[in-house]
């Protein structure tokens, strides 16, 4: 029988708006009813020079500025999640980047809306493959 090594990480963060409105226990939660396995987990506050390696491919777009004030505005739960697939399977947990977009039954589509202001505050992050959660993994657990 083959061993095919098939265990995959991912990086979810729960961003500033999902702490502030105490939602950290809802996304983890959902997380470990799926079956998966929380291996990291820390508070912390982003710096700008983090946000700027994480977010290396947004670095240079229009809505950057907005997304560093936003991702600095308060602490922020770094949570490695570990399973079969884990990465595909928290993408569809999380929903379409813009909550009014996102489907009902996803993190981004119960818990968040458009506060009026411009800004896109989407509850989690979520590394989108296994390059991204790998390179995401060494940024916030050195
Ligand atoms: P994330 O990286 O945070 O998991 O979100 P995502 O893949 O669904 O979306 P992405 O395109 O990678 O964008 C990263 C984050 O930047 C903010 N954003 N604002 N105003 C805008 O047009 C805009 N576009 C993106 C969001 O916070 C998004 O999650
Ligand atoms: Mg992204």
């Amino acid at each position: 029988m083959s061993q095919t090594q098939t265990t995959e990480e991912v990086l979810v963060l729960v961003k500033p708006d999902g702490v502030a409105r105490g939602l950290i226990g809802q996304v983890i939660g959902r997380a470990e009813a799926r079956g998966y396995q929380v291996t990291r987990l820390e508070l912390r506050r982003a710096t700008p020079e983090l946000l700027a390696a994480h977010y290396a491919e947004h670095v240079n777009k229009p809505f950057y500025p907005g997304l560093v004030e936003y991702m600095t505005s308060g602490p922020v739960v770094a949570v490695v999640l570990a399973g079969a697939q884990v990465i595909t399977a928290f993408r569809t947990m999380a929903g379409a980047t813009d909550p009014i977009k996102a489907a009902p039954g996803t993190i981004r589509g119960d818990f968040g809306r458009d506060w009026g202001d411009g800004e896109i505050r989407n509850i989690v992050h979520a590394s989108d493959s296994p390059e991204s959660a790998a390179r995401e993994i060494a940024i916030w657990f050195p």
